[in-house]
Formats: structure tokens, sequence, C-alpha cells
């Protein structure tokens, strides 16, 4: 009987120790979003060793380096952009969803325009600021 419950006791650790991996909770939002949308690509770490990465011509770009190759600053209207789609990056357009029109789309069950592009917007924040959360 002891054995068991200190089995279980253990699994209840081990679980402890796998959410400890999560971002803190003001990034959670944009961490789900990003397992989602993006980790195919870019892998589940951002470093750009997604599963479907092996696809493209072009490497995927590491996304915690961001920073690092811009020096030093995290251009956050840019990635923004970037992935929204007004940055037009042609592994995201072609023939990757356009996330903005992916989301906005998502969000028009009913909504007003408006509502639907508050959504979008917020959701392609969320994301941007978890990338920034990790970046090295
Ligand atoms: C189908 C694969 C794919 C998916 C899914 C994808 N990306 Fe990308 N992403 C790429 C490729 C390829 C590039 C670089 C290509 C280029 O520059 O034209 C890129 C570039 C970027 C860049 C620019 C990075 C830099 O250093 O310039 C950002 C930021 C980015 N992606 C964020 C995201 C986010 C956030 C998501 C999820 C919402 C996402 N990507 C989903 C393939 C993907």
């Amino acid at each position: 009987m002891v054995r068991s419950w200190m089995l279980a006791a253990t699994g209840v650790l081990g679980a402890t120790a796998v959410l400890a991996q999560d971002a803190p909770q003001e990034y959670a939002v944009g961490q789900k979003e990003y397992l989602t949308a993006c980790a195919a690509c870019h892998g589940e770490e951002a470093d750009g060793n997604g599963e479907i990465a092996v696809m493209f011509k072009e490497p995927v770009p590491d996304l915690t380096g961001i920073a690092m190759r811009n020096d030093g600053v995290f251009p956050l209207l840019d990635v923004i952009h970037a992935i929204d789609g007004r940055a037009m990056i042609r592994g995201h357009g072609n023939p990757m969803p356009v996330f903005g029109n992916r989301f906005r789309a998502d969000a028009d069950g009913g909504n007003a325009l408006f509502g639907a592009e508050a959504i979008s917007r917020g959701r392609v924040l969320e994301l941007a600021l978890y990338i920034q959360s990790i970046q090295k």
C-alpha cells in the first residue's frame, strides 16, 4: 500500500516538474497559441527545428535569437507585422496562411468586424509578447 501511494506521489511530482517548464502565467496564452500555430515549423523550443522545417528551402529562423540578431533590441512591431502578415514573410504566406487573416476569420462568427479585428490583434500581440519573453 505504502508503495503505491509513493508511486502516485512521484507521479504528481513528475507532473509538477513538467508544469514548471511552462511559460510564466502572463505569457501562457501566447505560449498556447505558439504551440498550436507555430511550433510545427519554428519548433517547440522556438529554435527553428520544427517537425516540418525540413520542407523549406531556406532555414526556418530561430525565434529565440531575434533580439540577438538585432543588436540586442527586440523589434516588437516588426514581429507583430511578421505574424499578422503585413511583413509578407514568404514562409507564412505561401503555402502558409497569413495569421492575421486566419485569426480574424476564426473570430468572425457573429462578431462585428471590429470585434474580429480586436480579437485577432490580441492574439497576435500575445504571440509577440511570448516570443519576446523567450529571447536568449
Ligand atoms: C509553415 C511554417 C511556418 C509556420 C507555421 C510559422 N512560420 Fe514563422 N517563419 C517561417 C519561415 C520559413 C520564416 C522565414 C522565411 C522568410 O524570411 O521568408 C519565418 C519567419 C518568421 C519570423 C521572422 C523572424 C526573423 O528573424 O526575421 C517570425 C517573427 C515568425 N516567423 C513568427 C511566427 C509565428 C509567431 C508563427 C505562429 C503564429 C509562425 N511564425 C508560424 C515558417 C513558419
